[in-house]
């Protein structure tokens, strides 16, 4: 379905991963994260490599579960279980939905992130994620995610992130504006979603990034994709 959200000038309030959202999310991600469906095929690439049999792979923030379908029907490994958590309960319906057909080794969870086990993994993605977590309590989750992981699995982290050079920073935000404009978002639209999701969406910047990395004690971090002011990033156990 097509997002129009923001084509109407309504009251606005603060973006929240609603009905009205979860109805419309797949539309919307492709149309606004520039190098969206290459993210999902990185993380789809990295389940050869890094996936380890009878483990588990999660899924941290699921949304419609985009990420957990390049996870199964990349992988090649036995035994494993996918497990897509969001708290939105909008989106795990529709992930529930979307997931029916490889559903016998996914587990769809209701619930936040931050309270969750991890536990056997040797995948954890968080595709876009971190993003709306707390800042203060991002540190928190990856060093629980690090705690998780066996020797040698991976977490892959998707994010909009800010330059802190102006003048960069600049450049960036205007190509993002370009491409909504060229995926059919109008002036309206994008002054619409950029007010309401200003106080929910917290970019880090990439040294940030790292530094959370570091201190998790992952032992390789990179980036290993960008496209505009969103990246992924891998990091090693
Ligand atoms: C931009 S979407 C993620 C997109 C998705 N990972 C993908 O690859 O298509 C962010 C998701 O994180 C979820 N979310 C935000 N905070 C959360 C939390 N504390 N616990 C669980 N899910 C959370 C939202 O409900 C939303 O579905």
């Amino acid at each position: 379905m097509r997002d129009k959200i923001f084509s109407q000038q309504n009251d606005l309030v603060d973006f929240t991963f609603d009905a009205q959202v979860a109805d419309v999310f797949d539309d919307m991600v492709r149309r606004s994260v520039p190098g969206y469906q290459a993210m999902i095929e990185m993380i789809g690439l990295s389940v050869k490599t890094y996936g380890q049999a009878q483990t588990n792979y999660y899924d941290l923030g699921a949304s419609t579960g985009a990420t957990s379908v390049a996870l199964s029907v990349n992988n090649i490994h036995a035994n494993n279980r996918i497990i897509a958590v969001d708290n939105s309960p909008s989106m795990v319906k529709k992930c529930q939905q979307n997931l029916a057909l490889s559903k016998h080794n996914i587990d769809v969870i209701c619930t936040d992130i931050n309270t969750i086990n991890i536990e056997n993994a040797s995948i954890v993605v968080l595709n876009l994620t971190l993003q709306f977590i707390d800042p203060n309590a991002r540190q928190a989750l990856i060093n629980k995610i690090y705690q998780g992981l066996n020797q040698g699995g991976a977490l892959i982290v998707s994010e909009k992130i800010h330059f802190n050079n102006q003048h960069k920073q600049q450049l960036m935000t205007n190509l993002h504006l370009d491409f909504k404009r060229a995926n059919g978002y109008s002036e309206l639209e994008i002054a619409a979603k950029r007010q309401s999701i200003e106080n929910v969406l917290v970019t880090d910047d990439k040294k940030t990034i790292f530094q959370r990395f570091n201190q998790a004690g992952f032992s390789t971090s990179t980036c290993h994709f960008q496209c505009l002011n969103f990246a992924s990033f891998l990091a090693l156990k």
